[in-house]
């Protein structure tokens, strides 16, 4: 398995068959292994840095209904919020003051807010604080809408694929949801000039070691700048309330993985990895991550965004959050970053 993990480094893809084998069929030393190579690739492309980005969570509207999330529009007990602009103004104001450079808004797929009010949005932000990137993470949209958003300064997107087999998405989601658009809006989005990010849950109900080499192999063709996975994890009032959560082994052992095959990628070690263990981040950037997502939302609202039960930092204030998260970084030898923390090519 060794062997594999050596012509990954060195190739960066793998076959399927290939990819099925080194994801089913690892030790605990293979993994070890990995890891060490992992974490190396990325000390090399960014040093001890890591970047983090504030997230803020503006919407827990969402017309959509897959079936894995608990702000699905189908889930009548979900509890519904909106931030205003100067809301969410206020808390790219209170991210810049601790450090942050890169604001991330995400929400539900919400229609009450029109294209041109996420376009304005994004301009004020822009104007009030040029030196910060924007990622939007707010779903399908039109071109005409990519194209506004990038034209109003939006850097980045966020759009996991979630799986890139058509047939377990169809599992995943109801009818008039498909792999085929999900991955038309990320190949649109990549045209427009936007850093992208791509993803998927690990340990999502149905999901196969099959499913999971298609995903490596479908981000390999797409080359993001960004990939985002973390462990499925149940809602209650989901009709996945009832499926195991993804495994920590899986995730990081993935997270190694796509380090490999990306050197210089942005990774997050996310809140679900932080959900399923008390060190899931550490271990996540020890695996190879080298991005963090602190919660910048009001605090009112963060247990409101419940995409799954039991998720972490829903108590705290922001500061709170970017300090615990710098504390556990200096911890394993990291440390959070004042930086836009944009994609750069390989350096070899
Ligand atoms: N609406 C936007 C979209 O669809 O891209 C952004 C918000 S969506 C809630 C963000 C991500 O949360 C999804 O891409 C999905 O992978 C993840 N997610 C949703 N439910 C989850 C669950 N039960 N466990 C883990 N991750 C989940
Ligand atoms: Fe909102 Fe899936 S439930 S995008």
């Amino acid at each position: 398995m060794k062997q594999l993990i050596d012509r990954l480094a060195q190739d960066r893809v793998l076959s399927k068959k290939e990819f099925v084998e080194l994801l089913c069929g690892h030790s605990e030393d293979d993994a070890s292994y990995l890891f060490e190579k992992a974490r190396k690739t990325s000390l090399k492309q960014f040093g001890n840095r890591i970047y983090t980005r504030g997230l803020i969570e503006f919407t827990s509207y969402c017309r959509r209904n897959c079936y894995y999330c608990g702000i699905r529009s189908g889930n009548p007990d979900a509890q519904r919020y909106r931030l205003s602009r100067e809301e969410i103004l206020s808390c790219c104001k209170n991210g810049y003051d601790l450090g942050f450079r890169t604001f991330v808004l995400q929400g539900g797929e919400d229609p009450y807010y029109s294209d041109q009010e996420i376009a304005d949005i994004v301009r004020l932000i822009k104007s009030s604080w040029p030196d910060c990137a924007i990622t939007l993470s707010i779903g399908e949209k039109d071109t005409a809408a990519y194209l506004l958003f990038r034209e109003a300064g939006a850097d980045r997107y966020l759009l996991r694929h979630e799986t890139a087999d058509p047939y377990h998405y169809t599992m995943l989601h109801p009818d008039g949801q498909t792999a085929e658009n999900r991955k038309a809006c990320l190949w649109e989005l990549k045209s427009l000039g936007y850093q992208v990010g791509a993803g998927f849950m690990v340990g999502s109900p149905f999901q196969t070691t099959e499913n999971l080499a298609d995903d490596l192999l479908f981000l390999h063709e797409l080359q993001p700048q960004m990939v985002g996975i973390g462990p499925f994890i149940p809602h209650h009032q989901t009709p996945f309330a009832s499926y195991p959560a993804g495994t920590l082994d899986q995730t990081l052992f993935l997270l190694g993985v796509l380090r490999l095959m990306m050197p210089s990628v942005l990774l997050p070690a996310t809140t679900a990895l932080g959900t399923i263990a008390p060190d899931g981040r550490e271990r996540g950037i020890l695996a190879g991550a080298n991005v963090v997502m602190p919660n910048l939302s009001p605090v009112g609202v963060r247990k409101k965004y419940a995409l799954y039960d039991n998720k972490i930092c829903t108590g705290e204030e922001a500061a709170e959050c970017r300090f615990c998260l710098q504390n556990r970084m200096n911890r394993i030898g990291y440390e959070l970053v004042v930086d836009r923390g944009d994609y750069f090519p390989e350096r070899s």
